[in-house]
């Protein structure tokens, strides 16, 4: 007998014969080509059939008959069973093919550069953690206390905020420390002001908490504090960098922010992503700096080591770290073990400003290319810190349609529209030089420079 089914064996595909055969004839009774009660040839003919041996027949039965796809009846043969199993409720996905960006060069802000083999720095701090036993139980929901301590250390020497270990609380970065602030402090409808152009991630935080969105216009020195509404319970702000325009808050609009908001009982949110990189210009103090108790101050590993880390400190008053470990501690959502005691082995031995200090060399040779290349087709702006310029074109330029056709072209950018909500202001496109080797950062930029020519 015939199986009827177009069986197919791939000798040369590695997986096992009996496999191959089995999972065809799932794949025949999932999409109905097998009904039940139908049915199946005799494993010796089967074999015959295929020129496999009987074994790999018999294998391949078993495993269905254990599934349950088929039964033996005494006598009369095997056949498809009258109730096909349940599919997996979960399907599986589609197998990944290597991404079709893969060959494109990203100009895209937001990662910084991975150099392909690890630092020494590094490679001890895993080799560090992977020689201890993990800790005998659950740890602190606000982080290993060695690290709050180490990290209240680090955020005082270089943003000069006066803390301690109580006011340290470990997250898995700034949108992780967003969200939990957000979900503590904030409820559903509560009113908060956002820089508009400004950081999606911080609006769908605000969006899936159910708030309101006040749009807060920005220019190019960042926030524009006068704007902002009496009303709002919180301030999501980019002091040191705006979001993606790139303007510093001057130390007299940071004055004037934190006096509004111990006037109205507002909370700041100051998102510190990338502050550790500014080019020939003195640090501004960090708004947390100026009150801790109106200001939450959130950092992130995501510029300065990876954003693969999912790591990062939020530091604000010790009675909000505690509310905020409250509640974290019935969720299990901190930091693994081993990537608190890498960081904490990481700060010790200097490894961190070792890796930003490096960054600020390599990325200040980048951004002074970057603003020399693109200067001739419009007016760049936010050059004075972090990983990205912004490059603000003519008002009648569409500049999704120069990011479309910069990424026809091979180069992946952000059209500085994606970021706008309801405040108008000229289009432009959002450069980060920091993601890829230098070779290609120019090679991307001599792309972009003739897309841009040809508009
Ligand atoms: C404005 C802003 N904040 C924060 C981050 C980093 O977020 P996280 O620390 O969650 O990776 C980024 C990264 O692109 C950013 O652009």
């Amino acid at each position: 007998m015939q199986s009827s089914l177009p069986l197919t064996i791939e000798r040369a595909s590695g997986v096992p014969l009996h496999l191959q055969l089995a999972q065809q004839f799932r794949a025949a009774v999932l999409d109905g080509r097998l009904q039940a009660g139908h049915r199946l040839p005799s494993t010796r003919d089967l074999a015959r059939e295929l020129s496999v041996s009987r074994s790999v027949t018999q294998a391949a039965y078993d495993q269905l008959h254990a599934e349950g796809w088929i039964e033996g009846r005494t006598g009369a043969g095997t056949f498809v069973t009258d109730v096909a199993p349940l599919q997996p409720a979960v399907r599986r996905r589609t197998p990944h093919h290597p991404d079709a960006d893969a060959n494109l060069l990203t100009l895209r802000p937001g990662i910084p550069y991975i150099a392909p083999t690890p630092d020494p720095g590094w490679r001890r701090a895993w080799r560090e953690v992977s020689t201890q036993s993990p800790p005998g139980g659950y740890d602190d929901a606000a982080g290993l206390p060695a690290l709050r301590t180490a990290l209240a250390e680090h955020v005082a020497r270089v943003r000069g905020i006066a803390c301690g270990p109580e006011n340290v609380l470990v997250t898995n970065g700034t949108v992780h420390g967003l969200r939990l602030l957000l979900a503590v402090t904030q409820r559903p409808g509560d009113r908060i002001a956002i820089e508009d152009p400004g950081y999606l991630n911080a609006v769908a935080a605000a969006n899936d908490h159910r708030l309101e969105i006040v749009d807060v216009p920005v220019d190019e020195d960042g926030l524009q504090v006068g704007a902002l509404t009496d009303d709002v319970a919180a301030v999501y702000v980019t002091p040191s960098h705006q979001y993606p325009l790139g303007g510093r808050l001057p130390v007299a609009r940071r004055n004037e922010l934190v006096r509004w908001a111990r006037r109205t009982g507002s909370l700041l949110i100051e998102d510190d992503y990338d502050s550790e990189f500014r080019y020939d210009v003195a640090p501004l103090p960090a708004l947390a700096q100026l009150d801790l108790e109106r200001v939450v101050h959130l950092g992130t590993l995501s510029k300065t080591l990876s954003p693969s880390l999912r790591l990062g400190w939020l530091v604000a008053s010790e009675t909000m770290v505690e509310r905020l470990a409250a509640f974290r501690a019935n969720s299990g959502d901190w930091p693994g073990w081993p990537m608190q005691a890498a960081l904490l082995a990481m700060l010790r031995d200097g490894y961190l400003d070792l890796a930003v200090r490096r960054g600020r060399r390599l990325y200040a040779d980048r951004r002074t290319h970057t603003c020399a290349v693109l200067a001739p087709y419009g007016q760049v702006i936010g050059q004075d810190a972090g990983l990205h310029i912004t490059l603000l074109l003519p008002d009648d330029v569409d500049d999704t349609r120069i990011a479309a056709a910069a990424r026809e072209a091979g180069v992946v950018v952000a059209a500085l529209s994606e970021y706008r909500r309801t405040v108008p202001g000229p289009p432009g496109l959002v450069i980060g030089y920091a993601t890829p080797s230098t070779p290609d950062l120019h090679r991307a930029l001599t792309i972009l420079t003739e897309v841009l020519s040809r508009r």
